[in-house]
């Protein structure tokens, strides 16, 4: 484990060897899709189309969650930065790499900015994220790891001025059972004097709440869907894309947002590449995602006993969203 693997591309390295991605994806969709509720792992929602249509997700006028991250960032980059002596900002599911550029100034506005690590699933994204940070960063030394946050986290190599984000809310992405092991491989990658810079989507209002995840552009539902297509594609299913209907509510129990799609007409599916056949009845419902929401106090008692405590909580005016900053600790 650990070792990281060569790409065609100098900058790229993969957490671990190319082997049969396709067979492994294949065994995770056969697992998901028949267990006793239903689900598909949603590091699948990314690929080029996926990445697009998530793009477009951030800039809808019902999804707070991006804007209000950046006004925060806008506000605060410095004074975070200036707590962490970083020379290397390393960024877990970067996406297209562009919050992230707030970060990166503030480090260059210090004249600490060395180095940039950008993690996340999709290859061609990282690629091109590189490319125009590159660009735009001239003597940045940029490296980027082809991995799963949730597993390859040692592949990121020791730390030591480092600062590690993990921004978009994407924690909430994980289950909350998830999140303490999650921590604590973050911070296997951090030296004392480092630091994890957190975003997480604050508990607020149900309808606002679910209003980001049922936009009326219909956005959300297109990349819900694109689900299906992914499968069709790389596993050669035969889904049928209108025969599916985007569900997104909040469970206040558990506070999370739940992403579903719900079978609109009875329908047999065939998934050859995982040697499977589904019959569906209307109204049968698969969870694509879950997004959870998270106070100050429930982010520090996952935190507990992970080896990370919460040192700063930025958030903005209204309390939609946090910056958390953790810390190693003692504990
Ligand atoms: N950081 C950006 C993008 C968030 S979208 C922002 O805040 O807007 C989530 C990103 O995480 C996508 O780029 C996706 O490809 C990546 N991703 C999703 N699941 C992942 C996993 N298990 N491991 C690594 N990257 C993952
Ligand atoms: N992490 C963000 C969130 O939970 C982005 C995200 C992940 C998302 N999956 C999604 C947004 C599905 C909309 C739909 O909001």
């Amino acid at each position: 484990m650990g070792a990281a693997v060569p790409t065609t591309d100098p900058r790229i390295q993969r957490a671990r060897p190319p082997g049969d991605e396709r067979a492994a994806m294949a065994a995770e969709v056969r697992a998901s899709l028949t267990a006793p509720v239903p689900w598909l792992p949603s590091k699948y929602f990314y690929d080029e189309h996926g990445s697009r249509l998530f793009e477009e997700i951030t800039r809808l006028p019902e999804y707070y969650l991006t804007r209000t991250e950046v006004g925060i960032l806008e506000d605060r980059a410095d004074a975070i930065v200036a707590g962490v002596e970083a020379d290397e900002l390393v960024e877990l599911g970067a996406g297209a790499g562009r919050k992230i550029r707030l970060v990166l100034d503030a480090m260059a506005r210090r004249g600490t900015l060395r180095r940039l690590t950008l993690l996340d699933v999709h290859e061609q994204g990282l690629r091109l994220a590189l490319d125009a940070l590159e660009r735009d960063y001239p003597g940045l030394h940029g490296r980027a790891v082809v991995g799963d946050f949730t597993e390859d986290l040692d592949s990121l190599g020791p730390g030591g001025g480092r600062l590690l984000a993990f921004l978009g809310s994407t924690i909430g992405n994980l289950e909350p059972a998830e999140v303490p092991r999650f921590l604590r491989a973050a911070r296997g990658g951090l030296d004392e004097g480092d630091a994890l810079l957190l975003g997480v989507d604050l508990v607020k209002d149900r309808r606002r709440l679910e209003a980001a995840y049922n936009d009326s552009a219909g956005v959300t539902e297109a990349f819900n869907l694109n689900l299906l297509c992914v499968l069709n594609r790389v596993l050669g299913a035969d889904f049928e894309r209108g025969g599916w209907q985007h569900v997104a509510f909040y469970d206040d129990e558990r506070g999370w947002i739940e992403m579903r799609l719900r079978c609109r007409r009875a329908a047999e599916v065939h998934i050859p590449a995982a040697d499977l056949e589904l019959r569906f009845a209307r109204g049968d419902e698969i969870r694509t995602e879950i997004s959870c929401k998270f106070t100050r106090a429930s982010l520090e008692g996952s935190a507990r006993g992970t080896g990370l405590g919460v040192t700063e909580w930025h958030v903005d005016r209204e309390e939609l969203f946090a910056l958390a900053v953790l810390r190693p600790s003692r504990s």
